[in-house]
């Protein structure tokens, strides 16, 4: 799969998010090793705090169907003019399992940029820091 179709099935998820109170759409496409791909969206809710981010919809999604260590790629794709970075705590979340994984930040214009964990989170605090 080309990084382009990643981020494709990261905005095609947009459908899908539930996000009545930002109404900022956010989709996500994790993709491993052997092709398969985990979609995810935002969820929000009314306690704003208990919100869930389209890429760690998809990151509990691959966890949860035995996907855990071989993670090549993930798409980020939001609706807004700036790149959807990830906050801090998704940054986190994908860390412990790929932190060298390869991430493809989108915006509206459906224009994207390919960085690395490692530049999105250096120095990351892991389960290699904790022996
Ligand atoms: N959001 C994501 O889903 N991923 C990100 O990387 C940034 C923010 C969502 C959370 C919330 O539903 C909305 O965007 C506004 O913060």
């Amino acid at each position: 799969m080309t990084d382009q179709e990643l981020v494709d099935r990261a905005f095609a998820m947009h459908r899908f998010s539930y996000a009545p109170y930002s109404h900022f759409t956010v989709g996500a496409a994790l993709l491993c090793r052997d092709g398969t791909v985990f979609t995810g969206c935002n969820v929000e809710n009314a306690a704003y705090g208990s919100t869930i981010c389209a890429e760690r919809t998809a990151l509990l999604k691959a966890v949860s169907e035995g996907h855990r260590d071989d993670w090549e790629a993930i798409a980020i794709a939001g609706c807004g003019e700036d790149y959807c970075w990830p906050r801090g705590s998704c940054r986190q979340m994908l860390y412990e399992f790929a932190p060298a994984l390869r991430v493809l930040v989108a915006r509206g214009d459906r224009s994207y940029v390919s960085m690395s964990l490692a530049q999105l989170l250096p120095q990351g605090f892991g389960p290699k820091s904790l022996v």
